[in-house]
């Protein structure tokens, strides 16, 4: 049976969310020890089986809810290819926690558009520019008003500076001087990032000024942290997380549970710490090195995390 495989990392934001979706540079990383992985195999029947074992799910492409993420992931590629898929069989798993800011949504649909346009032999369709155009396009029903930083990062699979702009977005893989050791611990508080999304532009709405200001200042920070980044200053990194941290809470997209998270890793030696992602639950992710990763996660453990897990970023 002929069969074709590919995957996608999980990813952090590592400075920047919210304000990137007002067109602030951001930087974001993938998280490589969690992947979304699929599998196109040829099958007997005619039409398309999606699969997915983890969640207990198996239908056909004609029988999916009209917002099926993996459904407008197919269809997408049949649109790019001009062409009708049937007898294949489509299968998802992933290592990547659901709503939590590990950018699942992005990496599964990143996956399936890799391994669907591989499958058809349409290497073209492959690229990471490519698999993160259409992955964008499947990030609109999980976000509403994505900036593309997710489907950017787990597509290219490398550290990026990214600003959403018209007509193109700027996408700047780059390489980062001095391993960093992160700490990514989840506060087992599901949230939605459309939720949260549309929460803050209610209130940039009604505020334009105070948080424009604020994104700002969060554009500021991802600028001088790519430079920090490139120099491998931790220290430095560690101090701008802090700062990104204090204006997420302006925001009020932080939550009691991270602010406990955070504060524990700093207590315990974390050159800093911030939540990752859209907040108000979710993941919090602390700077560390080797000497302190230990303490630190053992205090993140006692102070509740859910699920603590060790990414080095290179
Ligand atoms: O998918 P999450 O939860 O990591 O959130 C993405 C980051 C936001 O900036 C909040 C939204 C976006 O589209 O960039």
């Amino acid at each position: 049976m002929e069969q074709t495989q590919a995957s996608a990392p999980g990813k952090i934001i590592l400075f920047g969310e919210h304000a990137v979706v007002y067109g602030q540079p951001a930087i974001a990383a993938p998280v490589t020890q969690v992947r979304a992985t699929v599998t196109i195999a040829n099958s007997e029947p005619a039409g398309v089986r999606l699969i997915a074992p983890d969640l207990g799910k198996a239908y056909w492409l004609t029988e999916a809810q009209e917002h099926d993420p993996l459904a407008r992931a197919v269809r997408l590629v049949e649109e790019a290819t001009g062409s009708t898929l049937s007898q294949m069989t489509v299968t998802v798993r992933s290592t990547i926690p659901i709503a939590s800011g590990l950018g699942s949504g992005a990496a599964t649909a990143a996956a399936l558009i890799r391994a669907l346009t591989r499958h058809l032999s349409r290497q073209d369709l492959a690229s990471d520019e490519q698999v993160c155009a259409l992955a964008y396009e499947v990030e609109k029903i999980h976000h509403g008003t994505p900036s593309g930083i997710d489907n950017t990062v787990v597509a290219y699979e490398q550290p990026v500076y990214f600003v959403r702009q018209e007509p193109k977005n700027l996408i700047e893989p780059f390489a980062i001087a001095a391993p960093l050791h992160l700490l990514i611990a989840d506060t087992g508080v599901r949230s939605a990032t459309r939720h949260v999304v549309g929460d803050v532009r209610r209130q940039w709405q009604a505020e334009r000024a105070r948080f424009e200001e604020m994104f700002a200042a969060c554009g500021r920070i991802a600028q001088a942290a790519r430079t920090a980044l490139e120099a491998g200053d931790v220290i430095q990194l560690g101090t701008l997380m802090d700062e990104n941290q204090r204006w997420l809470e302006a925001m009020t997209v932080s939550s009691a549970e991270l602010e406990k998270l955070i504060a524990t890793a700093r207590t315990a030696g974390a050159l800093g710490a911030k939540l990752s992602g859209a907040g108000r639950g979710g993941n919090m992710i602390a700077l560390v090195t080797p000497e302190t990763q230990t303490s630190v996660r053992q205090a993140l453990i006692k102070a509740g995390a859910f699920d603590v897990f060790a990414s080095t970023v290179e």
